[in-house]
């Protein structure tokens, strides 16, 4: 994993990922250390976010790193008509590694292709959101006990919900059970249902889930991702479509866990937030020791 740049959730392999699971648990117990001492961390967003880049900030300020970059186009000189290929070129004279998040699709790939330090993908357009994946499959695993044989409903926004199309092809190593559950203009893409066609994974596709919610191990809530629309119309067709409340997990198993990447509109009512089973504030918390299990393994560093 040392310098190896995290574009696509493809790109590391199933060991990969164990080791990285691995070492979050270890961050999970003892979150600040020294190891990031001389290390200089890019941050660069050029879309707007809370989780990711502050987890990432507070994981690199428990291990005492140091962060540069900017949270906003407009204080950079890309606002000035700099390309991504110049600044990049630029910020990796600067830096041992650059988190980038940027609305378009390839846009992490080829950064990667053009830097002389690693990239970590914060998120390109719809296409991947893979340090979210590592962080979602933590959360799995610490909650269910195991990545293996579950029955994962995917809600809402799997046309363009980044996070979704990551966590599919990560789950799939795991023999999963995959429920989608989407408006009919929303629905996964062909590309994903060829690639669990082609590793022989289950899924099923549904308008509704109320019927089956009781065979649900993992609820993936999702919001309808409106920066991504461009026509508002269906934005406005499709946004109200699921909302999940409190009265709907009455017969639900024991080990359900309601997970959703945040930030949520409306798709989960905050009833829900009291119940148990809703885990999505603790599933943002282990992104932290996550990313902070991601840049130590790629600086071929070893936590205590
Ligand atoms: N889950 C996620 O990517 O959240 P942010 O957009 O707030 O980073």
């Amino acid at each position: 994993m040392k310098n190896k740049s995290l574009v696509s959730i493809n790109d590391y392999s199933t060991e990969e990922i164990e080791e990285i699971l691995r070492v979050a648990e270890i961050f999970e117990k003892n979150p600040n250390q020294r190891i990031l001492e001389n290390k200089v961390i890019a941050s660069l967003f050029f879309e707007p976010s809370t989780r990711t880049r502050l987890s990432f900030e507070s994981a690199i300020n428990r291990l005492s790193g140091r962060i540069v970059g900017f949270s906003e186009v407009g204080s950079s000189s890309v606002s000035k008509g700099e390309t991504l290929k110049d600044t990049i070129k630029t910020v990796a004279n600067y830096s041992d590694l650059i988190i980038m998040r940027h609305p378009l699709e390839g846009s992490a790939k080829y950064a990667s292709e053009v830097s002389d330090v690693p990239i970590i993908n914060a998120g390109d357009g719809a296409n991947q959101h893979p340090t979210q994946t590592l962080l979602d499959l933590y959360s799995i695993k610490k909650t269910q006990g195991t990545l293996e044989n579950l029955n994962i409903f995917l809600v809402g926004d799997l046309k363009y919900g980044r996070t979704v199309h990551s966590l599919l092809m990560a789950l799939a190593h795991y023999n999963p059970t995959f429920n989608f559950i989407s408006h009919p203009k929303l629905r996964i893409p062909e590309e994903y249902k060829l690639f669990l066609d082609s590793n022989g994974i289950k899924y099923f596709e549904h308008e509704t889930f109320t019927d089956i919610i009781s065979q649900a191990d993992i609820i993936y809530m999702t919001r309808v991702q409106k920066e991504r629309f461009t026509d508002l119309m269906e934005y406005e067709k499709t946004k109200n479509t699921y909302v999940l409340k409190n009265k709907m997990l009455k017969n639900t198993k024991d080990n359900l866990k309601i997970l959703h990447p945040l930030p949520r509109v409306n798709e989960i009512d905050t009833d829900v937030d009291s119940n148990e089973k809703a885990y999505y504030f603790e599933q943002a918390k282990n992104g932290v020791y996550t990313r902070q299990a991601i840049m130590a393994l790629m600086l071929g560093l070893i936590p205590n």
